[in-house]
C-alpha cells in the first residue's frame, strides 16, 4: 500500500517531532490536538527545530519551506481520519487512547492504517476495540524524534503482513531504522531503559548518591549521553511512572515496582522539563538538582 498522507493525533513532545520528520520525508501531515494552543506551540517548535537544522546545514531552506507547507493543523479529529496512516501520540493513558480511536472509527477510510506511538500499552488490546485489528500496530518513536535513529514496530496478535510492511516502508523513507518488537509490556527499549531509570531513582531514594553523582556516574562511567535522572526529566516523570506501572502489572513481578520517590515527584506535579521541575529545577539559567 502507498502512503501519501499521515495523521498525527496529539501535538505534544512526540507528536510535533513525528509531524516534523514526516513532513521532511515528503508526507502530507494533518496534525491534530484538542488544544489550539498546543497546536500553535507545536508548529512554532517544528519551525525552530527545522531552522536549527537549516543553520547547521542538515537540510536546505527549500526543504524546510516545503516541509512546513505540508503540515496542516486541526482540532477537529474527523479531519485526520481520511489520511492513509494515523499515528496516535496522545498522553500515555489507555482510556484517552481508546477514546481517540473510538472517535476516529466512524470517519476512517477503508484503507487507513491505525497505529499508536504508545511506549508500553498493549497493541493487541488497543486494536481489539477497533474495526481493523489487522490494520493496527505500534509505531514507537524515540525522543527527540528528529535526532533518534530508532523506531520500534510492534505487531499486535492480529496485525497482517501488509500493514507491517507498509509501516516498515515509511520508517525506511524517514531514513530511520526499525526494530521489530513483540507485543509484551513496554516492548524492547522501555523494558530495558525504564528499570534502569527506576533503579537510579532507588539509588537516590536510598541515599547511595545524589542527583549529580548518579547522573555523572552514568555519563562518565557508562558513556550515556544523559544521566538517568536527567533523561527521566526529559521523558517526563509521569510517563516513566506509567511505564513502570505497565511493567509491574503486566509482568506481575515485584522487580518492576516503581520507586516511591518517583511516585512522590509525580504527586507533587514535578514531572520534569515540561513542568520546569523534576529531579532538576529548570526555572533558572542552569538546571539545579532538587535533591
Ligand atoms: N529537533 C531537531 N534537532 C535536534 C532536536 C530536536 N528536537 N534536539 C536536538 N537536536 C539536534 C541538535 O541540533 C544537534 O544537532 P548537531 O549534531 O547538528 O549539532 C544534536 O541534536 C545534538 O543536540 P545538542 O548539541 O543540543 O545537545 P546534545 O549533544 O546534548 O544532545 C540529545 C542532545 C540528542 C538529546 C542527547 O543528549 C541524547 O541522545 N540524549 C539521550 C536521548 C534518549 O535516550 N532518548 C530516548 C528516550 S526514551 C524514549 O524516547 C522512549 C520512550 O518511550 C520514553
Amino acid at each position: 500500500m502507498t502512503v501519501n498522507s499521515i495523521g498525527v493525533v496529539g501535538a505534544g513532545q512526540m507528536g510535533n517531532g513525528i509531524a516534523h520528520v514526516m513532513a521532511l520525508a515528503g508526507y502530507d501531515v494533518v496534525l491534530n490536538d484538542i488544544n489550539e494552543d498546543a497546536l500553535k506551540r507545536a508548529v512554532d517548535l517544528i519551525e525552530r527545530n527545522m531552522d536549527r537544522q537549516v543553520s547547521r546545514d542538515k537540510i536546505t531552506q527549500d526543504a524546510r519551506d516545503q516541509a512546513m507547507a505540508r503540515i496542516v493543523t486541526t482540532n477537529d479529529l474527523p479531519q485526520v481520519a481520511k489520511t492513509d496512516l494515523i499515528i496516535e501520540a496522545a498522553t500515555e493513558e489507555e482510556t484517552i487512547k481508546q477514546k481517540i480511536f473510538d472517535s476516529l472509527l466512524p470517519h476512517l477510510a477503508d484503507h487507513t492504517i491505525l497505529t499508536s506511538n504508545t511506549s508500553s500499552i498493549s497493541i493487541t488490546r488497543l486494536a481489539s476495540r477497533t474495526d481493523r485489528p489487522e490494520k493496527f500496530m505500534g509505531f514507537h518513536f524515540m525522543n527527540p524524534v528528529p535526532v533518534m535513529q530508532l523506531v520500534e514496530l510492534i505487531r499486535g496478535i492480529a496485525t497482517d503482513k501488509e500493514t507491517y510492511d507498509t509501516c516498515l516502508g515509511v520508517v525506511e523513507k524517514l531514513g530511520k531504522t526499525a526494530a521489530s518488537a513483540e507485543d509484551f509490556p513496554a516492548f524492547i527499549v522501555n523494558r530495558i531503559l525504564m528499570p534502569m531509570i527506576n533503579e537510579a531513582v532507588y539509588t537516590l531514594y536510598e541515599g547511595v548518591g545524589n542527583v549529580n553523582s548518579i547522573d555523572q556516574s552514568m555519563k562518565l562511567g557508562a558513556n550515556h549521553p544523559m544521566g538517568p535522572l536527567e533523561l527521566a526529566d526529559f521523558i517526563g516523570l509521569d510517563t516513566c511512572l506509567a511505564i513502570m506501572n505497565v511493567l509491574h502489572d503486566g509482568l506481575a513481578d515485584t522487580k518492576y515496582r516503581p520507586c516511591p520517590l518517583l511516585t512522590k515527584y509525580v504527586e507533587a506535579g514535578w514531572l520534569g522539563r515540561k513542568t520546569q521541575r523534576g529531579f532538576y529545577d529548570y526555572r533558572g539559567e542552569t538546571p539545579v538538582p532538587t535533591r
